[in-house]
């Protein structure tokens, strides 16, 4: 569970990130948090991950209360996430068999469930035949399905991918977005931050709105306040998605 109590955040500069945020995230929920750059997405995982800390307020993850917590418990916050960053941070000399595998190493996982645990999650991001390849021979899409797969390999309750569709193209940016759907429906919670607007509209979950810091929009569904804005995106891709979805319903059985 994630619950943001009035939190302000200002950087040292005096630059205000964030301005009063109050949310609740319960756990298996998937979110998409959304707005402009400089709205304070980024700052806002970042905040989870205690890679910065909040000026004001409460904020409180997977049972830690962060704008208390000694720093010597942050490894343990950081086990409860799995991050996909936009730049992969894949290690290039390692496979991606042992780029997952790595990370549970790290943290002492005992030999025999990583044997297990790998190839479980490199099938659910579609890349067992690629697992003796090196990131530099897979297409960006399968590196990062790779980050994925390593996001998950310490069986973390959130996920968090900050921008997952910033450099791909749409039929990739929905391999993806479907991917975390199966992921989400492991159980965990998920969160996407983006700006793609027609993506957010598509799959019609909870979408959270920032706006220089502040909340203007939290509801399930489509992000009316930008429909005028991009309406037309939005039309023809409701009208491409309607016919995929009685298809083969997208990948996102609902
Ligand atoms: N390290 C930093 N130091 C000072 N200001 C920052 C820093 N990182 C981000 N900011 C500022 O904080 C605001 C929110 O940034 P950010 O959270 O990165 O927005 P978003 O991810 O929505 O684009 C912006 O005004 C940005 O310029
Ligand atoms: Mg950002």
């Amino acid at each position: 569970m994630i619950e943001f109590q009035d939190v302000s955040m200002a950087y040292p500069n005096g630059t205000e990130a964030l301005d009063r945020v109050s949310l609740r995230i319960e756990d298996g929920e998937f979110v998409f948090i959304v707005g402009r750059s400089g709205a304070g997405k980024t700052t806002l995982t970042k905040l989870l991950l205690r890679e910065e800390r909040i000026t004001s307020g409460r904020l409180t993850v997977n049972n830690f209360r962060l704008d208390r917590m000694p720093a010597r418990k942050i490894p343990y916050l950081r086990r409860t996430m799995g991050v996909v960053f936009q730049d992969f941070r894949l290690f290039k000399n390692k496979t991606v068999y042992e780029n997952v595998a790595f990370a549970m190493r790290v943290v002492g996982e005992k030999v025999s469930v990583i044997r297990k645990r790998v190839p479980y999650f490199l099938n659910l991001a579609e890349l067992t035949d690629k697992a003796d390849r090196f990131p530099d021979e897979l297409s960006g899409g399968e590196q990062q399905r790779v980050a994925f797969a390593r996001a998950l390999a310490n069986n973390p309750q959130i996920i968090i991918a900050d921008e997952p569709t910033g450099n791909v193209d749409p039929e990739m940016s929905r391999d993806i977005l479907n991917l975390l759907v199966r992921i989400n429906k492991l159980g965990k919670t998920v969160i996407v931050v983006t700006h793609d607007w027609d993506l957010v509209n598509y799959y019609k979950k909870r979408v959270i709105t920032l706006e220089n810091g502040k909340i203007v929009s939290d509801r399930v569904g489509i992000n009316v306040e930008h429909v005028e804005q991009y309406e037309a995106p939005y039309v023809q891709h409701s009208r491409d998605t309607d016919s995929e979805k009685t298809e083969n319903n997208g990948g996102v059985a609902e």
